[in-house]
């Protein structure tokens, strides 16, 4: 199998720089020989340039929302290159940048694979639209731009291409969080209003992460256990103490054994189809919580794409 590594190195979805140097630290750090000694063939992609001329046009914020030019061209190019990939037959693997990527991957999987299941792995719910976020960054809306029922029925400046190409969206059923800590209310009333399957660290306390991967998975391949799955891991699902290089961290997160298993389990399924890794900033903290947070964030990857520990 082919494994396509695409760098995306947003920024805009969030307040901080330094979240564009994740796919540059981890390629520094072997990922690509790291994949290979798994028995991946690897594609490695230049990174996608979120920055060239046509991506300039307002860059102000509009209304709530902030930089949504900058963040609708540039997944836009990572919502086509994600969709070609998989229709090549590859296996897109997308470094993060900030979450607000997660619009254009979840656009470009459910484009070429409309019946995909979604694990989502975050302290953070990222469910908001433009009308109900409170902050008005777009790393917090990816879920909610893409849910049916959710999404806005008019485009977001910037994003017409997903009223045009890529009008696919993702019921409510076809999504699982696990590892949530910090919901806004407006995005827990929808999770409550639309029944959404979520694992917070409530349920990894009450139930153990085993049981809590097996519920997640068998909620999503219960009706059809052949069901491609796409994984979003967001660096801050894992405890800060562990990962302290990201920009929205929220104490009691996944130990370093949980975070692990989650990538293990689901990699067992042998359905995994697609993933990103996101919102690990080396900025945001000495060089010793950075360089921790990069390996973690590596070891992660290796247990997803199939390292198994006998
Ligand atoms: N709920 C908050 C917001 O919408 C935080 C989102 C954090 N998202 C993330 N991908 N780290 O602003
Ligand atoms: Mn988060
Ligand atoms: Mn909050
Ligand atoms: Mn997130």
């Amino acid at each position: 199998h082919t494994c396509t590594v695409i760098g995306a190195p947003m920024t805009y979805g969030q307040p901080f720089v330094g979240t564009d140097h994740g796919p540059e630290i981890l390629r520094q750090r072997g990922l690509r020989s790291m994949l290979t000694a798994l028995g991946w063939r690897v594609e490695d992609l230049p990174d996608l340039d979120f920055d060239d001329a046509t991506t300039h046009k307002p860059t102000a914020g509009i209304g709530n929302v902030r930089n949504p030019w900058l963040v609708g061209k540039g997944t836009e190019k990572l919502a086509k290159l994600v969709s070609d990939t998989i229709k090549k037959g590859r296996f897109p693997l997308i470094l993060g940048g900030d979450h607000s990527i997660g619009i254009g991957s979840l656009a470009g999987v459910l484009s070429a694979r409309p019946h995909t299941g979604v694990i989502w792995v975050d302290a953070h719910a990222d469910l908001n639209t433009p009308a109900m976020s409170e902050s008005g960054n777009m790393h917090g809306m990816p879920v909610g731009l893409l849910m049916e029922g959710v999404a806005p029925s008019e485009p977001v400046p910037g994003f017409d291409w997903l009223y045009q190409t890529f009008r696919n969206r993702l019921p409510p059923d076809s999504i699982v969080y696990v590892g949530l800590r910090d919901v806004d209310p407006a995005e827990r009333e929808l999770i409550r209003d639309l029944g959404i399957s979520a694992f917070t660290m409530h349920e990894i306390d009450r139930y153990g992460i085993g049981n809590v991967m097996e519920m997640a998975i068998g909620h999503l391949l219960e009706k059809d256990p052949n069901r491609p799955l796409h994984l979003s891991y967001d660096i801050d699902a894992v405890d800060p103490v562990l990962a302290p290089a990201t920009g929205t961290t929220v104490r009691g997160g996944l130990t370093f054994r949980e975070a692990h298993f989650v990538a293990e389990a689901i990699a067992q399924t042998g359905n995994l189809a697609s993933a990103d890794i996101v919102e690990f900033n080396p900025t945001l903290t000495n060089d010793a919580g950075a360089d921790e947070t990069a390996e973690l964030t590596l070891q992660i990857i290796t247990s997803l794409m199939g390292k198994s520990i006998i």
